[in-house]
């Protein structure tokens, strides 16, 4: 049997919502994860040091005893941000980035930000205290294809960011086009992106070929194989520094997925490591797993690596997959990809 050791891998990008969801989900991230950060999308969402604490309380309790885990905290940018508000709360320690949502873009994204200049000055401060800043990359405008949404925001916003504020410590989040990975890897060294296991495993036509599967709708959502194929070359790569993951793990009940107007979302955080663990082997490149899951985040984020390891065993047979995460009287579909994944955490349960 094939194996290998890794430093305890972070995930740099999760939903844990709120209530019996966040209780029924947390596990499945501390159990695989030594630190996640947490995104601030809830309804009301995380605008302040208060809003944060109290939230990173409600996680802590959620913690099984036996997991060493750190939540990292984020405000949710809009355009009546503080600027010393959130300079305090980074200083203070509560807040570890901020989270720019362009209105509209995604799951309660509504309180985001429409007009850029609005917050320029916030992250103009960003910039001079050394605060990192994540972004949702697409652009909202109507007129946009939904497949070319990240594309043009990074060629009407991103780039101007970048250009207006050189210092700034910026992660474009869940990157899913080929156009994504050349700016980044072109870009200014403290620009960097994280990549979810899901655009790792699937192109656009898993979501529609054969009967259209809500389970695999996100956003950004899946593109073409080439650029499929563009993510797993950045991050199986010998090179790679800038490419990290991002789970983007994004729980949504049944229901709410199954419906005439579906929730975007995969929640993907309790096999996130065996499928990703399959597709680097698959790439010849099981050797550049630990960088791209625990090594690089905590590099461009000034954060010292995890201490303890975990062990990722190779079967003879495919693994079994659990269906669903019960939560009260209903479930949240577990992300399965359509290929067989030998790979296993040695703490899968
Ligand atoms: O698919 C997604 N789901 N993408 C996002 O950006 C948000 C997330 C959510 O909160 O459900
Ligand atoms: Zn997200």
């Amino acid at each position: 049997m094939e194996k290998i050791e890794i430093i305890k891998p972070d995930d740099w990008h999760v939903h844990f919502r709120d209530g019996d969801l966040l209780k029924a989900v947390v596990p499945e991230t501390t159990r695989h994860f030594a630190r996640a950060i947490v995104m601030p999308n809830l309804t009301p969402p995380i605008l302040n040091e208060g809003d944060a604490i109290k939230y990173r309380k409600q996680i802590e309790e959620a913690i099984p005893r036996k997991d060493h885990f750190f939540p990292l905290m984020t405000l949710y940018l809009t355009e009546s941000t503080n600027k010393i508000d959130l300079k305090n709360a980074y200083e203070n320690g509560h807040v570890f980035a901020a989270k720019l949502y362009p209105a509209g873009a995604t799951t309660n994204s509504d309180s985001g930000v429409k007009d850029l200049n609005k917050i320029m000055s916030v992250l103009e401060t960003m910039s001079e205290i050394g605060m990192p800043l994540l972004i949702h990359g697409e652009s909202t405008e109507k007129n946009v294809d939904i497949f070319d949404r990240e594309k043009e925001f990074i060629d009407k916003t991103l780039d101007y960011i970048c250009k207006r504020l050189p210092e700034l410590r910026i992660t474009l989040e869940h990157i899913t086009t080929k156009e994504a990975t050349l700016y980044v890897n072109e870009g200014k060294q403290n620009l960097v992106a994280t990549i979810t296991p899901h655009h790792l495993a699937l192109n656009r036509n898993d979501i529609f070929v054969g009967g259209i599967k809500p389970h695999f709708y996100c956003l950004p959502i899946l593109k073409r194989e080439i650029h499929k194929n563009a993510l797993i070359k950045v991050a199986t790569s010998d090179e790679n520094s800038k490419f990290f993951l991002g789970t983007d793990t994004a729980p949504h009940l049944i229901g709410d997925k199954e419906t005439a107007c579906g929730c975007a979302g995969i929640f993907n955080s309790s096999y996130a490591l065996p499928i990703l663990a399959q597709i680097f082997d698959d790439n010849r490149s099981i050797k550049n797993l630990e960088k791209f899951v625990s090594i690089n985040g905590a590099v461009h984020y000034q954060i010292p690596q995890n201490k303890s390891k975990i062990t990722l065993n190779k079967q003879l047979k495919p693994i079994t997959f659990r269906k669903s995460l019960k939560v009260n009287r209903s479930e949240v579909i577990i992300f399965k990809p359509n290929f067989p994944v030998f790979w296993k955490n040695q703490v899968q349960n």
